[in-house]
């Protein structure tokens, strides 16, 4: 395994032990972004080859990871493979779980966490879209379950969705997001649960409207990757869908935008823009972005935007 020479001599890190429960796409990508980060992980799977894919996806992703705190072989050594969950959650900082896509799986498996791990321990589940509520229903404490959902793959996206069901205590979710911080991600609290959280609900907006024009002979799947490539994926992101609109709204921001633009594009989708809508957002927008800042918002935009597309260039997809 090759050693990134600008950590060669720090110091063996050591931020406490953390378990990872299920060792699929996202598990594996967990167990080296926290042992990256120089934590011990103790790693559950029933899968028979999970050594081997541990040992594979660590010689693969470590040197990878954005803000490597350790040498990649003294990481690799911090990551144990645990026979049970209640071997693996034992004594633990946090128990991050990345198992099946099953209500009846994850309602089970925190039940079992819950009795086998410290009080003060964090109880993290990166479900795509089931909110905590949900998943907790046969905790003893269901306030415990706090949901980080990350973006594949969480040792290189910085994003984490962070969500509890109403009633978990806002010092427990601020010890969640100190966590992913830790580990250098960049979580955002939901305020409501919500199915799908918020970043899965954009992306299947988009997806399902890319399979419909797809299957109306529009586009075909390959001009459709390249037009958001070249259009919006840089745009957002610098600088995220509202904020996009509202600077091309000129002096009138966004409320603008949406009733000049807004209102015609949306029937073209088959939605309806109210005058209600455009209000309230143009207004929050209003708030979270002032018009005087615009220059300055703009400069980041076109700045972030050229790196982009200068990046693109030298990286190519491969035909
Ligand atoms: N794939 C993604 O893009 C993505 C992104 C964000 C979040 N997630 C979420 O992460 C979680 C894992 O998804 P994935 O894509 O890695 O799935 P996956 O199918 O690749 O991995 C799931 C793993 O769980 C293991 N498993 C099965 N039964 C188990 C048990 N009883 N105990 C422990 N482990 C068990 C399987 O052996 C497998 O290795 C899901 O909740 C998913 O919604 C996935």
């Amino acid at each position: 395994m090759s050693v990134n020479p600008s950590i060669q001599d720090q110091q063996t890190v050591s931020r406490g032990a953390v378990a990872v429960i299920g060792a699929g796409v996202i598990g594996q990508s967990w167990v080296t972004l926290f042992a990256a980060h120089g934590f011990s992980v103790a790693v559950q799977d029933p899968r028979p080859d999970l050594a081997e894919v541990l040992d594979a996806a660590l010689a693969e992703w470590l040197p990878q990871v954005p803000g490597l705190v350790d040498d990649p072989a003294r990481a690799r050594a911090r990551v144990q493979v645990a026979a049970t969950v209640e071997e693996a959650v034992t004594g633990v900082r946090a128990v991050q779980e990345a198992g099946p896509e099953t209500v009846d799986f994850k309602r089970d498996l925190w039940a079992r966490v819950e009795a086998a791990t410290p009080a003060e321990a964090l109880l993290l589940s990166s479900s795509s879209g089931i909110v905590a509520s949900d998943q907790a229903a046969a905790m003893t404490d269901p306030s415990r379950l706090v949901i980080g959902h990350p973006f594949n793959p969480p040792h290189v996206l910085p994003l984490i969705e962070v969500s509890a069901a109403s009633g978990t205590p806002q010092q427990r979710i601020d010890r969640a997001l100190a966590f992913y911080r830790e580990v250098g991600k960049h979580p955002v609290q939901l305020h409501r649960e919500s199915a799908g959280f918020v970043a899965n609900r954009l992306q299947m907006a988009l997806v399902m409207e890319a399979i419909r024009l797809v299957r109306a002979g529009v586009v075909d799947v390959r001009d459709l990757d390249d037009i958001v490539t070249h259009s919006l994926g840089i745009r957002w992101a610098a600088v995220g869908p509202l904020l996009a609109f509202h600077l091309g709204g000129g002096p009138g921001g966004l409320g603008h935008l949406l009733e000049h633009i807004g209102k015609g594009l949306a029937a073209d989708i088959g939605q309806q823009l109210s005058d209600e809508d455009i209000t309230a957002v143009g207004r929050a927008a209003a708030e979270a972005y002032p018009y005087d800042r615009f220059p300055a918002y703009r400069e980041t935009r076109d700045a972030l935007q050229s790196a982009i597309i200068a990046e693109r260039e030298a990286h190519p997809l491969p035909s």
